[in-house]
């Protein structure tokens, strides 16, 4: 298959798949990542899949909590993986054991008005691959952090089961316990760090939270400044 989001987006617009259904491949060929990139995966060693939610609950601009709702399941599943490795959720929602990317997820809402219509939410774990070539920036996987293989046919289902109760907190209207866990898993939360502005200028700062549109909240110098995912690079 090329992409389970490509499939799951022509699946909604041919048809109306129920809510929770998934796509999984061992076997993506034309991955996407976040703002255009690709994604790599090698045949067999990974999970790749995408679950069709109608989140029609949400209002668009309330998106990122359904973000942080696939960010914790995935990061549920990593951290069962790897109960004693520091697996953390970095701003927005990529999956991180230390400072390497283990997880990557690409979240595709489709709106009407002021709500969600329907989402499709991809993610790709690295599970058994030892090697990467393209996945900046410094790719991870289970294999590599537990020196064994990790069986994809049990994982695939723990993972719905992840998001499946991540998803029924969200639709139970309970943001304050999900922002909760989401700010306590937060990769940096609460340490100065070096960060770069889009035009090129460095700085060091503390993040603080995430503000209601979903942007990142750095104090800087003694103010707090808020950045979209375009505005700000970690180092
Ligand atoms: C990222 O750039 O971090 C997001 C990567 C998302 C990859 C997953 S793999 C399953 C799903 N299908 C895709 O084509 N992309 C997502």
């Amino acid at each position: 298959m090329d992409s389970t989001n490509s499939y799951a987006q022509a699946l909604l617009s041919k048809s109306n798949p129920s809510e929770g259904t998934v796509i999984s491949t061992y076997c993506q060929t034309a991955g996407r990542g976040q703002i255009g990139s690709r994604w790599e995966s090698e045949p067999d060693k990974n999970i790749s899949l995408s679950a069709i939610f109608y989140p029609n609950f949400l209002e668009a601009r309330d998106q990122f909590q359904l973000n942080q709702c696939i960010s914790l399941a995935v990061f549920d599943l990593v951290k069962n993986c790897l109960p004693d490795h520091p697996v953390s959720i970095k701003w927005p929602n990529d999956i991180y054991v230390g400072g390497r990317k283990i997880a990557g997820i690409l979240i595709q809402n489709s709106l009407i008005n002021t709500q969600i219509r329907s989402t499709v939410a991809g993610i790709g774990i690295n599970v058994n691959q030892a090697t990467f070539l393209t996945n900046p920036p410094n790719p991870t996987s289970l294999l590599l952090e537990t020196g064994r293989e990790h069986p994809l046919p049990d994982l695939v289902p723990q993972l719905c089961g992840h998001l499946e109760a991540r998803y029924l907190q969200l639709k139970a209207g309970k943001i304050v316990p999900l922002q909760h866990d989401y700010l306590r898993h937060l990769y940096r939360f609460g340490q100065l760090a070096s960060y770069r502005r889009t035009n090129g200028q460095t700085f060091q700062g503390i993040i603080q939270g995430i503000d209601e549109m979903g942007r990142l909240k750095v104090e800087v110098g003694g103010n707090v400044e808020c950045f979209d995912l375009k505005e700000i690079r970690f180092f």
